[in-house]
């Protein structure tokens, strides 16, 4: 393959484990991570992804329509009977190429379709590579709320292929950045401290591969988000209400990790007004963002009160108003936030009452 050497980050999940691997021409290692026995694949990508794969197996092209409207379980099912009308047996693998999307829709089909078929992800987007393509966590949005129909399904492979960056759009660019932007703020290990300015300067590879063994730690430690997986979800609770309310027409544009940016120095800002972190702390937030180009004001003509209505929903916030904040022990979730607390940084940031 030539060139910088591929990293390997392994997902330690026992009989489930598999390894993620990343750097440039990674894709073209896809029929070496089949499960041996796969006689049949099927691929599923978007119209806007240009990466193509070659899993020396015959192959079917699933191709979903473009953007965040194709999170839907009516995907899923287009899918499954495709899968079906291609002779898809429970031995053969499902192949996801494209951004969080693709992995999200696939990866929930592939847990669904005769009860589990094995999968690869082959993310072509930095949230996909950072993020979406690794955990386990797939599905589907409703018109009520993100992601709240799925599965955890595990991967059998991931292959970051940094060469599938290099047509990314610089708005997915800062998408990536936003989900880099929430890892610097989390702890590899407790007490280990996390690089935040160092991340900035380190090569992609370098970059993606961080992230990646961060989040391979916590999802290895716990993989159903028993406790502490909750905590990937910094920055998320304001990003997908506002997410959210984009897709139901709502005065919001925003992509997943430019919304996680925007939320996470709301997480900041509102862990400040309940004085568990001080000035300087919200200030690392801010200098960071800036540092990745990311936005950091609520949209024009957001309400406090629905993107309060969505928070509600999320399913991350069981029955009270709980949040991932930082804090004197680092990033941890705070049950039973005040709603009024909530609207103020909301108000502060931009947000119509
Ligand atoms: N698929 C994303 C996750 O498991 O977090």
């Amino acid at each position: 393959m030539g060139g910088t050497p591929l990293i390997t980050v392994p997902v330690e999940l026992g009989p489930r484990s598999y390894d993620v691997t990343i750097g440039a021409g990674a894709s073209r290692l896809l029929a070496s991570v089949l499960p041996s026995g796969v006689r049949q694949a099927a691929v599923v990508t978007q119209a806007a992804v240009l990466t193509s794969v070659d899993a020396g197996v015959p192959s079917d092209v699933f191709v979903l329509p473009d953007g965040e409207k194709a999170k839907t379980l009516s995907s899923v099912e287009e899918l499954c009977r495709g899968f079906a009308r291609a002779g898809l047996a429970r031995g053969d693998v499902v192949v996801a190429v494209g951004g969080g999307v693709v992995t999200d829709v696939a990866g929930f089909a592939a847990a669904s379709y005769l009860r589990g078929v094995a999968l690869v992800n082959v993310p072509t987007t930095l949230v996909g590579q950072v993020d979406a393509a690794i955990g386990g966590k797939t599905g589907v949005n409703l018109p009520e709320g993100k992601n709240l129909l799925g599965a955890y399904w595990q991967p059998g492979a991931v292959l970051c292929d940094t060469d599938a960056l290099a047509t990314l759009p610089e708005r997915e660019w800062a998408s990536g950045r936003g989900e880099m932007a929430k890892c610097a703020f989390l702890e590899p290990r407790p007490g280990a401290g996390a690089p935040r300015a160092a991340l900035a300067e380190m090569t992609l590879e370098d970059q993606v591969a961080w992230c990646v063994a961060l989040k391979a730690a916590v999802v290895s430690e716990d993989e159903r988000e028993g406790g502490r997986r909750m905590l990937l979800n910094y920055g998320h609770t304001l990003a997908h209400a506002l997410e959210a309310l984009g897709l139901a027409g709502g005065p919001v544009d925003l992509r997943h990790g430019e919304a996680v940016g925007v939320g996470l120095v709301f997480a900041a800002r509102l862990a400040r007004r309940l004085g568990r972190i001080d000035d300087a702390r919200v200030e690392e937030h801010v200098t960071l963002l800036d540092a990745f180009g990311l936005p950091q004001e609520i949209p024009g003509g957001v309400r406090s009160g629905e993107v309060l209505e969505y928070m509600a929903r999320d399913k991350k916030a069981r029955h009270d108003l709980t949040f991932v904040l930082d804090g004197p022990r680092g990033v941890e979730p705070v049950h039973g936030v005040g709603e009024g607390d909530v609207v103020a940084t909301l108000s502060a940031m931009g947000a119509l009452s």
